[in-house]
């Protein structure tokens, strides 16, 4: 192999991804480090959702066990059994790195989340987590009913007025707009950093929505998850932010699997596309299509763990790229489970060498 067919990635951070419990969690926590992935930021929308310190130890253990070498970073889930001494309680223990939020009632798990038209009741918990230098994960989607015009098309958009009202009162509080979808959501994060050159504001963008666009999911339910993604304009957008080398966007792979019965079938399908396996074989691909593979160490490596302070991980070992092609299997699994992975059954440029 020619050297430029070898990328060194570093420590490479996920900072979004779902692992589930139980048997889920047992075939896919090992995936992480599979799919050329270092570090992991792990979402909190368990059942029932992560709220103790007993629970988010346990399971930051379970995890370990499962997968020594890769390093979890922890999250409570929004909620109001989350308080302000807890808070602080679990960031003196290192226990957590932040705080998720699900509007109530938008995606997987999210019943027993906020109400994004107030989040007042929630400021003592913001300026908690502000005081500690955690962050706060938002699920930037507006719930909302067709009487009042709210729809997947439009739930971010109308989401964002909330984002930039919590990004003025709360100019030092780091907060991540998680798994952007439109042009809307990076142009209004664009804007906050040019109003305000110190904002913590971030942004994740995820490897599927690179790639897909609505019609890519209307009719196929492995590539249905929340939020949709939207028009091949918003994908523009988001491949041009995500190489664009600004340090305030960076990797959320959103990677969300669901047992094949729960996304094959013709009602409740479950929001959710699986990358973990291929993580950074899909970034590659879409990088190298628009010739920035220059841009992904910085996007899929150093603006994540610089975001969140990463100071120490339990191991050391960086990630290459390779240009070796792969095909991504139709569906892996166990006794109990079978998962679809995103791209199932296609060819990829790039793999992973640890
Ligand atoms: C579970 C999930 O998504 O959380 N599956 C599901 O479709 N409900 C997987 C699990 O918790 O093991
Ligand atoms: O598609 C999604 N799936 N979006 C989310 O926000 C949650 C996730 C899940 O947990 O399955
Ligand atoms: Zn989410
Ligand atoms: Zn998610």
């Amino acid at each position: 192999v020619r050297m430029t067919d070898r990328i060194h990635l570093g420590l490479t951070a996920d900072m979004h991804v779902h692992l589930r419990s139980g048997n889920m969690m047992k075939l896919i926590a090992p995936t992480v480090r599979e799919g050329g992935v270092s570090i992991a930021y792990i979402m909190p929308n368990l059942v029932p959702p992560v709220t103790t310190l007993k629970q988010v130890i346990e399971y930051k253990k379970e995890l370990e066990a499962l997968a020594p070498k890769t390093t979890f970073l922890m999250s409570f889930y929004l909620c109001k059994e989350i308080t302000p001494e807890l808070i602080d309680e679990a960031a003196k223990l290192e226990a957590i790195q932040g705080v998720k939020c699900y509007p109530a009632g938008v995606t997987t798990n999210s019943s027993q989340g906020v109400d994004p038209n107030d989040f007042t009741p929630f400021y003592p918990v913001f300026e908690a987590l502000e005081r500690n230098n955690l962050v706060l994960n938002l699920h930037g989607e507006k719930p909302g009913s067709h009487e009042e015009d709210i729809h997947i098309l439009n739930a971010e958009p109308e989401f964002l007025p909330a984002l930039v009202k919590l990004s003025k009162d709360f100019p030092n509080l780091k907060i991540i707009l998680e798994h952007c979808t439109t042009a809307k959501a990076i142009e209004t994060v664009d804007l906050i950093h040019q109003e305000n050159p110190h904002s913590k504001v971030a942004a994740t963008i995820t490897a599927h929505h690179l790639s897909l666009t609505i019609d890519d999911w209307a009719g196929n339910p492995i590539n249905f998850c929340k939020p949709v993604a939207k028009l091949p304009s918003d994908r523009r957008a988001l491949i041009e932010a995500a190489t664009s080398g600004k340090p305030y966007f960076f990797f959320g792979s959103d990677s969300a699997p669901h047992p094949l019965l729960s996304k094959a079938r013709h009602v409740g399908v479950c929001a959710g596309v699986y990358t973990q396996s291929f993580a950074l074989a899909y970034l590659a691909d879409a990088f190298e299509k628009v010739g920035a593979l220059d841009k992904l160490k910085g996007f899929a490596s150093d603006f994540g763990r610089s975001f969140y302070n990463v100071k120490s991980v339990v191991c050391n070992d960086e990630v290459v790229l390779v240009k070796r092609e792969v095909v991504v299997p139709e569906a892996f699994g166990n006794d109990e489970l079978t998962v679809v992975p995103f791209k199932a059954g296609k060819l990829l440029n790039w793999t992973v060498e640890w």
